[in-house]
């Protein structure tokens, strides 16, 4: 029997691969023009990092992670998110030196043990944004501006709705706590099994069920944002200013709070109605006091992670996976030795070219040409070497003329700058 990939885990294939270059570049050209540089980072680390990064209480470090123990005896985890392992290269390398915010960002698989379903899988793709060293609210609102900025640019952003909100400080969240617990214990009969187990563990987390029973108790539910220290509702306050002042529309969402425990005051998700139960294409926000708990300086820190795949699902079919721009068909041996060094030519002038080798009848590569879409075919057999004239073909019209061997490579190549095609 064939093996198949492991459950929850996919194979992004050719047809699909053009919309991930596309969002990749839209990512890669947005954080650049916002000053922020590419750091590289393993796809595993200590365990104890994320442990003590997203919070010993998360469901992504109770259930979700994939750990093992390696052959020198070391606990190890592949990375469920990128935030605690970036901060450890901040950390470990001095980044703390340079001028403030430090501005990095990061791509790659995560890998977290979910139930899969549409747009979550067990291995999965983020593009991951981080401000370190700055406390200002400024920050928060800049890093929010530039994560609608990568959405715009994908031509997304009409669909989406970005959501902000501030769990306050630590002791701030600690006060909102206790009141939610007197609130919602009363209530703790009618809500879903899942919520009562939170209630004990890790109660914001009820304000994030999705279980239509618990949406009345979740309706009516304490505001986190009147539990705010005076300095957190001031932070706050300043966020929203400057979103205003940067033209950024967003919904304040006292509900949003997020599933890591490192945040503090600023949170905020981007979310689509268009991916059913798993909404969120994007979320973040400030973690001041994260990197001194890691073992490293007493920097802020503000950043997101986009969820690729949900961003590719919502893309649109139309880009055309790349396509060769000619078939070169050589009939018999000769032409292909001909048609080689042509074909090496334009290659390396950048055209993309498909190959016969010489072993098919014509109407079998003409078929070929079909279906691989190419605009033209070149076509030599015993009679144009003895003329030293290929036949050129374009494929749309059917019309065909004569090229000389020599000039053909240099043909192709105006060709394909004509059509701008590769
Ligand atoms: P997160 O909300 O856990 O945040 O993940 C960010 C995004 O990753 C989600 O909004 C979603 O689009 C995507 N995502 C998460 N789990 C899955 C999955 N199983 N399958 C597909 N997509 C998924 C973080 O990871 C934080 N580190 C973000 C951050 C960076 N905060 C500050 N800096």
């Amino acid at each position: 029997m064939a093996i198949k990939a492991v459950r929850g885990v996919r194979d992004i294939l050719p047809s699909e691969t053009g919309k991930w270059q596309r969002v990749e570049a839209a990512a890669r050209r947005t954080f650049e023009a916002y000053g922020y540089r590419e750091i590289r980072l393993p796809l595993f680390e200590r365990t104890e990092l994320f442990a003590r990064g997203i919070g010993d209480e998360t469901d992504i470090v109770k259930k979700e992670m994939y750990t093992f123990e390696d052959r020198g005896g070391d606990s190890i985890t592949l990375r469920p998110e990128a935030t605690a392992g970036l901060l450890r290269a901040y950390i470990e390398h001095g980044f703390q030196v340079e001028p403030k915010p430090v501005r990095l960002y990061t791509a790659g698989p995560m890998f977290r043990y979910e139930r899969p379903q549409a747009g979550r899988y067990r291995q999965f793709h983020q593009a991951n944004v981080e401000a370190l060293g700055e406390p200002q609210p400024a920050v928060d609102a800049e890093v929010i501006a530039m994560l609608m900025d990568f959405f715009r640019e994908l031509g997304l952003v009409e669909r989406l709705a970005l959501h902000v909100n501030s769990i306050g400080d630590t002791a701030d969240r600690a006060a909102y706590i206790a009141r939610l617990l007197e609130y919602l214990r009363p209530h703790a009969a009618v809500l879903c099994g899942e919520c009562q187990a939170r209630l004990e563990r890790n109660p914001l987390r009820v304000l994030d069920c999705k279980v239509p029973d618990c949406q009345p108790v979740i309706e009516k539910a304490p505001s986190i944002l009147d539990s705010l220290s005076p300095e957190a509702a001031k932070h706050f306050e300043r966020v929203r200013e400057y979103l205003d002042a940067l033209g950024q529309a967003y919904t304040v969402t006292p509900r949003l709070v997020r599933g890591l425990d490192y945040y503090v005051r600023t949170t905020f998700e981007v979310l689509t109605t268009e991916l059913g139960a798993q909404n969120a294409v994007a979320g973040g926000g400030r973690y001041d006091g994260l990197i001194e708990r890691l073992g490293g300086p007493a920097d802020p820190g503000v950043g997101f992670a986009i969820g690729l795949e949900r961003v590719v699902l919502l893309l649109e079919d139309h880009d055309a996976a790349s396509r060769p721009f000619v078939l070169l068909i050589p009939l018999g041996e000769a032409a292909l030795r001909r048609l080689l060094p042509v074909t090496r030519a334009a290659r390396q002038a950048g055209v993309a070219v498909e190959l016969g080798y010489g072993g098919r009848k014509l109407p079998r590569e003409l078929e070929r040409a079909n279906k691989l879409g190419v605009a033209y075919a070149v076509i030599a057999g015993d009679n144009e070497i003895v003329s030293g004239e290929a036949v050129l073909r374009a494929m749309g019209s059917g019309e065909q003329r004569r090229v000389p061997f020599a000039a053909l490579a240099a043909e192709l190549v105006g060709l394909a700058r004509k059509d701008g095609a590769p």
